[in-house]
């Protein structure tokens, strides 16, 4: 059967990484976590001093040195995902890191660091059978993706699902103050002045507020059954 491009882009914690691994499971496609990469020059630029301690981030540093920054994944057997590298080292743990965390929508705001990244994004879609998710794949990186899902949540329902994983990881943050997160981070992603977080056109919005994951991929494989592979 032919293969497609799965693009799935939307607010943050509605579960779009989880989703489109599953997805990529069940197709027996690869999946690209877009996010780990813009993490990945993060980690990156903080590791080569180009941020410094104070928090002043050098663009300048950063664009120079974009040619010297290799990203690549490689699959974990063990995890049955794949875990992201950085000039060859495993760098899965870092990019999820506090400093990272802080730092990334500042990078990621660079258009140079962008323009790199989705002409990578570009490069793994050439032979199709991808499931990438991210901010921008259905708009910028793949507009002409057969399949594009734009996946939104509830804030409350969203910063519920955030309070309990932070719960069990032992965090005492508040609820109000996860909620507030939640409802900054849309605001940010969609008020940025570079590719900033919409609904992609023609995109299938996918509400999962109330959906268990099993009612999810239920639906991603009724959609996915409607198209039709011969036109591709
Ligand atoms: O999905 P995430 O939290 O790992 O994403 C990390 C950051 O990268 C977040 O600030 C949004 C940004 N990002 C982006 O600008 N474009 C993408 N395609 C993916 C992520």
């Amino acid at each position: 059967m032919r293969k497609i491009i799965v693009a799935i882009d939307g607010h943050s914690s509605t579960g779009k990484s989880t989703f489109a691994k599953a997805i990529a499971v069940k197709l027996g496609y690869v999946y690209v976590d877009t996010g780990a990469m813009y993490r990945s020059v993060t980690l990156y630029a903080l590791q080569q001093q180009f941020i410094s301690e104070q928090g002043e981030v050098s663009e300048k540093e950063i664009v120079a040195h974009l040619p010297a920054i290799n990203i690549t994944f490689r699959y974990n057997k063990e995890k049955g995902a794949s875990d992201t590298y950085l000039n060859g080292k495993n760098v899965e743990r870092e990019i999820r890191s506090f400093n990272v965390s802080q730092y990334v929508s500042r990078v990621s705001a660079i258009p140079e660091v962008r323009e790199r990244m989705v002409h990578l994004q570009q490069e793994m879609g050439v032979h199709k059978g991808i499931v990438m998710d991210g901010r921008d794949i259905g708009t910028v990186v793949f507009p002409q993706a057969e399949l594009k899902i734009y996946m939104t949540a509830d804030p409350q329902v969203r910063a519920e699902r955030r309070y309990k994983e932070m719960k069990e990881k032992g965090s005492d943050v508040s609820f109000e103050e996860i909620l507030e997160n939640v409802k900054h981070r849309d605001y940010e992603d969609e008020h940025r002045a570079v590719a900033p977080l919409r609904k992609a056109p023609g995109a299938l919005l996918l509400d999962n507020s109330r959906l268990t994951p099993e009612q999810q991929m239920e639906w991603f494989l009724q959609q996915f059954a409607k198209i039709r592979m011969d036109d591709y």
